[in-house]
């Protein structure tokens, strides 16, 4: 019997049922994203009915009823019944969040877990079993290479670069601000996609220039779907594992080294520390598990996501720590922001 089960939960598992449940509850919120729900609330001037949600969205009227109130019984949306009619509304959370438009929206974030994360899931058993990610079962007959995959079509590279970006309008302030680096005058982003954490390091360090180096395709994408006016960041594209890396005080790498088994990752650190000039440093940026993997549970879940998906892993500080000394770096510090994401900063 395990311990921490308290004697509540063995009389009737309210939590186990909860957990059993929790794949509906993301499909609840997956879908309600995907038809425009949170949007339409939000554009509304005024709380609406079922049926006017239904019209809007072009969808039955009892299967938005449902949906509407399971948002409800969830928190996500409000409730107010005039007249004997229930009027739907937005709760702040909802705007903020789950709107498509707005500044914070997760949107691009759920949609990618809902169309390529949520089926790529369904083969857990068998990822699991095979020690494997399940690409070539989900997504039939592909590329071995784990990005030519994710990146199959340019629809599907928008979208991740989508869920990318979504991460760090939550974590990108704290990550940047984890260590002080204003000592850094040149960051360079390694993978650093659409850039949303470059623009967080150079919000954070205006004097610093800060590049974002990615695959040219991505790059590109980036600069037609992500480019911000009097951007403050400049791209550069190539290969980390093939072409040269460009100059600079300080290489960010941030959910790389999550994607890699160690035998790819220890190549390309030792080859940014041959890059590296004296005095300059690396920061790592993972979800990091506790040391004994007790937890947090999302990096473990996210470490199961790294199977099914990737080549990777999550991994303890204790193994950056090791793989950036084997590289040749020292001085490891490791901060736990408490958010979704931590940070390793080390230095040649
Ligand atoms: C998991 S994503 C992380 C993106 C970004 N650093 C972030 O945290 O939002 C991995 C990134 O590495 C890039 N990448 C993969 N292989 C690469 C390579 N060989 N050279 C340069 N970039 C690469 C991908 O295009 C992608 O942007």
């Amino acid at each position: 019997m395990a311990e921490h089960m308290s004697q509540s939960e063995l009389d009737y598992p309210f939590r186990l049922l909860e957990y059993v449940n929790g794949f509906r509850v993301s499909k609840v919120i997956f879908s309600a994203c995907e038809l425009g729900v949170f949007d339409l609330l939000l554009k509304s001037q005024e709380p609406l009915s079922a049926e006017h949600v239904a019209r809007e969205l072009s969808a039955s009227v009892d299967g938005t009823e449902r949906l509407l109130d399971a948002l409800v019984g969830l928190e996500i949306l409000e409730v107010e019944t005039t007249d004997g009619k229930a009027l739907y509304s937005s709760t702040d959370v909802a705007n903020v969040y789950l709107a498509e438009g707005s500044a914070k929206s997760l949107h691009d974030m759920i949609i990618y877990q809902s169309q390529t994360i949520y089926p790529l899931w369904n083969n857990l058993v068998d990822a699991v079993r095979e020690g494997k990610n399940q690409n070539e079962k989900t997504f039939g007959s592909l590329p071995e290479d784990v990005f030519q995959v994710i990146y199959r079509s340019e629809e599907e590279m928008l979208k991740f670069m989508g869920l990318m970006n979504s991460s760090w309008i939550l974590d990108g302030h704290d990550i940047a601000t984890a260590f002080n680096l204003s000592c850094f005058h040149t960051i360079v982003d390694l993978g650093g996609c659409t850039g949303a954490l470059a623009r967080e390091m150079a919000k954070a360090y205006p004097s610093s220039s800060v590049t974002v180096f990615d695959l040219p395709q991505v790059v590109e994408t980036a600069q037609k779907h992500f480019a911000q006016e009097n951007d403050t960041v400049t791209f550069q594209t190539g290969d980390f594992f093939s072409g040269e890396l460009p100059d600079a005080d300080l290489y960010v790498l941030a959910r790389i080294i999550h994607d890699w088994p160690e035998e790819k990752c220890l190549p390309l650190l030792k080859k940014i520390y041959d890059t590296c000039k004296p005095g300059g440093g690396i920061l790592l940026v993972e979800a990091m598990l506790f040391e004994n993997r007790r937890g947090p549970v999302m990096a473990q879940i996210f470490s199961l996501n790294m199977l099914v998906q990737t080549e990777g892993r999550e991994r303890p500080p204790s193994e950056y720590t090791d793989m950036l000394n084997k590289a040749g770096f020292q001085n490891v510090q490791v901060c736990r922001t408490g958010k979704s994401y931590d940070a390793v900063l080390a230095f040649k």
